[in-house]
């Protein structure tokens, strides 16, 4: 990879609401523009690379990465998966790995070695996770992000999950005025006005059958085809394009 001034894009939201579902899809949304995405999937307590390869042999952890100090591009460029995508590198936890398996990081260090990344992509992905309070990648990723996309759903437990966390960002470095607010999963039959009015809604993602059966197949990186869902993903990326870095 060159040298690049890559932004840094945050997925975070409620759980199960699809964020690595569209992160990868961001990614291959930005692929097909011939534009280069690494996407760190920062879930240490149920780990996504066997999900989302479970072909794959070898599969190695960032989790030393994030502890070294003197972490450089070599050192993240080895801790990459390469995907069949030559625009799109991944990494993330393996199979098995819990939070015990690495010692703390600091946070200077996440925040060094994401700028490190954003000369290495244009454009890091970061598909977080809910609970921003244990997760430094995530927290990280909210205060530096270019861009946070913010995914929620038509649920209860849903309003519950932002009504706790919202707060949390409050600071006025979060610019949480600036999240583009998606609504996940919306079916038909799903009373999403309400769903509006609580979480605030830029765009709707619609509920896919085959974005499910994709994941349990190990297929995500395939690339939801659904053009409604594509549309969307499309109109993000648009949008996140033109956010000044
Ligand atoms: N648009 C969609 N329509 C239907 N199902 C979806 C959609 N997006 C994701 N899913 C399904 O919802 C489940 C959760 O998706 P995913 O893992 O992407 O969510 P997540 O927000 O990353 O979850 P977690 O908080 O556990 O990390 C998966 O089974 C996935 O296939
Ligand atoms: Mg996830």
């Amino acid at each position: 990879m060159s040298s690049k001034n890559g932004k840094l894009v945050a997925v975070w939201g409620s759980s199960g609401a699809g964020k690595t579902t569209f992160a990868i899809n961001l990614a291959l949304a930005l692929a097909k523009k011939q534009l280069e995405s690494l996407v760190i999937l920062t879930d240490i307590n149920a780990p996504d690379l066997k999900v989302l390869l479970p072909f794959e042999k070898d599969l190695k952890s960032m989790g030393y990465l994030w502890t070294r100090q003197d972490a450089d591009k070599t050192d993240i460029y080895n801790a990459c998966v390469v995907t069949k995508s030559e625009y799109i590198c991944l990494m993330g936890y393996t199979k098995g790995e819990n939070a015990f398996s690495y010692s703390d990081y600091t946070k200077d260090n996440v925040f060094r070695i994401y700028e490190e990344m954003r000369t290495m992509a244009d454009y890091v992905i970061v598909d977080c996770v809910p609970n921003l309070a244990y997760n430094m990648l995530t927290t990280v990723a909210l205060e530096t992000a270019d861009c946070v996309v913010r995914m929620g759903e038509a649920k209860k437990k849903s309003f519950s999950f932002f009504d706790s966390s919202l707060p949390l960002l409050a600071d006025s470095r979060y610019e949480r005025e600036k999240h583009i607010r998606l609504l996940s999963k919306v079916k038909s039959d799903m009373p999403i006005e309400i769903a509006k009015k609580y979480l605030g809604c830029d765009l709707e993602l619609p509920y896919i059958e085959e974005a499910q059966k994709q994941m349990m197949e190990g297929m995500l990186l395939s690339g939801i085809k659904d053009p409604c869902y594509v549309a969307v993903i499309k109109e993000i990326a648009e949008r996140i394009e033109k956010e000044e870095s």
